[in-house]
């Protein structure tokens, strides 16, 4: 059994599913300048040279040339500008939430909606209207929102006046537009998260942090800044309204030595590191041994001064969000190595598990030992913020999607979160599915790649009405939450 007050519900990202970019004042934000990709082909970005040249480059690890000026140009295929256009159609989206039983909602607020430039004296009232419609309407069906303040977009005239979160400035910027929100919702949110998965600045520096460069010095301090800026706004939060909860947000998955050789234990030991940093500033307030000698290590002139570590010690998070789709191995031999393939968490392939088309491979009891690992290290409830199987559906005849490999990707994770609660005794309190309306990849950019309970008829070739349609997922998931997860037939 789940606890009473469990919050099921449904994740989102408003650069995902929002379109409307250009719409009521709203500037431009990283995302909006990522091109579409496919399982085979990969995301790029756009920019104009110092000599006026439109090119682009493969976004996760992009090194842009000196001087480049990030923007939309015409003759790309950008799919943040359609998404799912949730903007226009969001009454009709939260009344299918509603239908399902959601108790809660997690969206994402799009910064440039609200300061276009990132640097703006003052916000722009559309976009502030906009989400208190959108609160609103949520409230309307009892769904509590659960809002992240930012997913993977910065205002892109940071970027191209200094590279965002790798400049101090950005902080500054950041805790204004998390100020006005907090202020601005009261009363309408209380549950907020700061980043979304804020380990992937590691790999996909303009992705999560506007930073158009791979330089480690650069990324080293673009995470400080985060890290800050997050401590920052749970101060803030909480001056606003002490019963504000703020959370943070790691991309996680469960992480074996691929051997029981104790070279490959050691090297999934430290890469594991890579991973917990984050989430060990965030939860306990100061930079672990490890991550500064790793940074003494590679001679990078790394500052974190006497008033950084006051913040960071006294903005600790209320609670512990993560998102949870595989697991993956690692290993010290260099020819198992050559068989690496996945995602943005990269890593060697468990022969014990199978994988999505995507390659992602999916293990439901890494998930249980996911949630004992954070709940024994930190001892804060505990939320799965994101969790699912992104798969191609097909559209019947008469306009059913049976996607039984989707019911079945999802019952067997909540199996496993139940007997983490009941017999480990985590404190879970929420859990909200990725992608619980079909929306935009981030990895790859493409429609084709659906999570949702809710088909959404908008493909990659342009085609589609954008008609909302429920799968058999659907049916099951408002089975499961009326029964507070004890029927998952
Ligand atoms: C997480 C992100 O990495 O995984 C989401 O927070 C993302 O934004 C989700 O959409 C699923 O990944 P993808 O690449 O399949 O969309």
């Amino acid at each position: 059994m789940f606890p009473k007050d469990f919050l099921w519900g449904g994740a989102t990202a408003a650069n995902q599913f929002e379109g409307a970019w250009d719409v009521d004042g709203k500037g431009v934000s990283t995302s909006d300048c990522c091109t579409r990709g496919s399982l085979t082909s990969v995301r790029h970005v756009t920019y104009q040279t110092e000599d006026g040249q439109v090119e682009s480059k493969i976004m996760f690890g992009l090194d842009a040339p000196k001087g480049a000026k990030f923007g939309a140009f015409d003759g790309y295929d950008y799919p943040s500008h359609e998404g799912i256009d949730f903007y226009h159609h969001y009454k009709e989206d939260i009344a299918l939430f509603a239908e399902m039983g959601f108790k809660t909602f997690r969206m994402s607020i799009n910064w440039t909606r609200i300061f276009p430039n990132g640097d703006d004296e003052q916000p722009n009232e559309k976009g502030l209207q906009f989400y208190e419609d959108v609160f609103k309407e949520l409230k309307k069906y009892g769904i509590e929102p659960l809002v992240t303040l930012s997913h993977y977009e910065t205002p892109i005239a940071l970027t191209n006046k200094w590279n965002a979160w790798a400049d101090r400035r950005t902080i500054d910027c950041f805790v204004r537009y998390a100020k006005t929100c907090f202020e601005r919702y009261n009363g309408l949110v209380k549950y907020w998260l700061t980043f979304n998965e804020i380990n992937c600045i590691s790999f996909g520096g303009f992705m999560a942090a506007g930073v158009a460069s791979r330089d480690p010095l650069m990324i080293a301090n673009a995470t400080r800044n985060q890290l800050l800026a997050s401590a920052l706004a749970v101060q803030e939060a909480h001056i606003v309204n002490p019963d504000m909860m703020v959370g943070n947000m790691i991309g996680y998955g469960a992480s074996y030595p691929y051997t029981c050789n104790p070279e490959d234990v050691l090297k999934q030991r430290k890469s594991q590191y890579n991973v917990d940093f984050y989430s060990d500033v965030q939860a306990r307030g100061y930079y672990p041994n490890y991550k500064l000698k790793e940074y003494e290590r590679a001679n990078l002139d790394f500052e974190l001064t006497k008033e950084d570590q006051e913040i960071l010690a006294n903005g600790t998070v209320d609670f512990i969000t993560f998102s949870y789709y595989m697991s993956n191995c690692v290993s010290a031999d260099p020819e198992v190595l050559a068989n690496q393939k996945g995602n943005m968490l990269m890593g060697v392939k468990n022969p014990y598990l199978t994988e999505s088309e995507w390659g992602w491979q999916i293990d439901p009891v890494g998930l249980r030992i996911s949630l004992n690992d954070f709940y024994t290290k930190y001892r804060k409830p505990l939320m799965v913020v994101e969790n699912g199987l992104g798969a191609r559906d097909i559209v019947t005849e008469d306009g059913q999607i049976h996607d039984d490999y989707r019911i079945d990707y999802l019952r067997a994770h909540i199996e496993q979160m139940d007997k983490a609660i009941n017999e480990d005794g985590v404190d879970l309190i929420g859990y909200t599915p990725w992608g619980c309306i079909d929306l935009v990849s981030a990895s790859t950019g493409e429609m084709a790649k659906r999570y949702g309970f809710i088909y959404v008829d908008i493909q990659d070739d342009g085609t589609g009405d954008g008609k909302r349609m429920k799968k058999d997922s659907f049916y099951w998931y408002k089975k499961v939450i009326a029964s507070n997860g004890a029927d998952l037939d």
